[in-house]
């Protein structure tokens, strides 16, 4: 991505903004971790996708006013600070940042307040995210204010806010040929990760030694954070969608989860694997190994444009369910148990979600209360699975196996392609790749 693309996405926003409208968008802060120090800064995936500014506390002011004629884009950042700078890292500072971001105007944060009011005067609408972050709402709040408070000195407020999401989010969702050559490296680089875990695996390791492999492949690709918090959960733990500990030592004979994707540039990848520990699958995991992907394959032909993640999600569980009647965990017959979601005990999370800056990225699932159509240009993961509790109420030899398949889909004009492709899936693409070791 490069500052044209940025623009470019500050020019369509301003485009689809009323007339005479004004947008505020504020960048992340720093969030405290204990004390004195903080998490890793991550960017406010907003910002980010009109600037690429990389810096806290800034924020970025947006005029369609027909005065300027390919709109105004003006950014508040910090100011440059050799003292500061020594302790906590270099700054654009305006004047560079303005150069380099091929921003309009840009100025020291400390003039944010006065300026704000000037830039905002006489504009009818203004375009902003209420609730997304306090401070910039209590900025807003006090530009409307003193505006309003103003109407002696001709000073005039916005008459509407508008939610600036409804244009962002529609425009996130369909990623431009720069956004999806970021993914496929994004992509590319998490499955190289997921073939060096397969490659490490063995009993007597812990799963936080496989987590330790992952990410030092995404920081030797360039891509240093994951883009969530990595998820390696062995025998029971896979069973747990969200486990988080990833602290127990690796045993023979178990599978193990992996749920990890690096983040480049901002953009996400979300990769699940499941594998065996030692390299080789036992008939039960083999049997349900092959029920997730038979789901997952099947899905897969119904993302296409036009289409829409119901058709496809229905398609996964119609598997699924007649998978676990055929295995005697279900009884009964398929339409029941598909109506009486029989199958929510072992398959109880939806199948896609869209992928992009944010992980669960931004964009409507309905319109109008309809299951949207599928188009060209969006990206989304597809992730069944099968979770047998340790104590569900089946055959034993069924229990503590939880298996998750989750490839990332670029929706093409005719039909998809797998971003992921390169990260082995089926049992002997992984039993051969763990054969192999490093
Ligand atoms: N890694 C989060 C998810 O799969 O949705
Ligand atoms: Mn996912
Ligand atoms: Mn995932």
């Amino acid at each position: 991505m490069n500052t044209t693309d940025f623009s470019l996405s500050r020019q369509r926003l301003m485009k689809a903004m009323l007339p005479n409208s004004i947008a505020i968008v504020p960048a992340a802060s720093l969030v405290s971790r204990s004390r004195d120090t903080e998490y890793p800064f991550r960017q406010d995936s907003y910002f980010q996708y009109l600037t690429g500014f990389p810096e806290p506390e800034a924020y970025l002011v947006l005029s369609n006013d027909c005065e300027y004629k390919d709109g105004l884009s003006v950014l508040f950042c910090l100011d440059k600070d050799p003292l500061q700078e020594v302790w906590h890292g270099r700054r654009y500072g305006p004047k560079q940042a303005k150069k380099q971001f091929a921003i309009d105007m840009a100025f020291a944060l400390d003039e944010l307040d006065d300026k704000l009011l000037d830039l905002v005067d006489g504009h009818k609408h203004l375009y902003f995210a209420q609730g997304h972050n306090t401070q910039a709402d209590e900025l807003v709040f006090d530009v409307m204010q003193a505006l309003r408070n103003a109407a002696k000195q001709s000073k005039q407020a916005p008459a509407t806010i508008v939610d600036i999401r409804l244009i962002l989010d529609e425009m996130r969702l369909i990623k431009s040929d720069a956004e999806i050559q970021v993914m496929r490296q994004a992509a590319a680089i998490a499955c190289q990760a997921h073939i060096r875990a397969m490659k490490f695996s063995e009993a007597g390791k812990n799963e936080y030694h496989l987590e330790a492999e992952i990410h030092h492949e995404f920081a030797m690709q360039g891509a240093r954070h994951p883009a969530y918090g990595t998820i390696v959960g062995s025998g029971d733990n896979a069973c747990i969608l969200h486990y988080t500990e990833n602290n127990q030592t690796l045993t023979d004979g178990d599978l193990v989860l992996i749920d990890a994707g690096c983040e480049l540039q901002g953009y996400a990848a979300d990769i699940t694997r499941t594998f065996p520990v030692s390299g080789t699958f036992s008939e039960e995991q083999k049997q349900l190994y092959n029920l997730v992907l038979k789901a997952q394959l099947k899905a897969f032909r119904a993302f296409k444009a036009n289409n829409t993640i119901k058709q496809a999600s229905d398609l996964a569980i119609e598997v699924i369910t007649q998978g676990l009647i055929d295995f005697g965990i279900l009884r009964g017959e398929l339409a029941d148990n598909i109506e009486q979601l029989t199958y929510r005990e072992f398959y109880m999370h939806g199948l896609s979600h869209w992928l992009g800056l944010d992980v669960h990225d931004v964009g409507h699932y309905k319109i109008d209360d309809e299951d949207r159509p599928l188009k060209a240009g969006m990206v989304l993961t597809v992730e069944p699975g099968v979770y047998i509790a340790p104590d569900a109420n089946v055959d034993i030899k069924w229990r503590g196996i939880g298996i998750r398949i989750e490839d990332n889909l670029l929706i093409t004009e005719s039909g998809y392609e797998n971003l992921t492709q390169a990260a082995p899936k089926t049992v002997s693409e992984i039993e051969s790749i763990m054969r192999r070791g490093i």
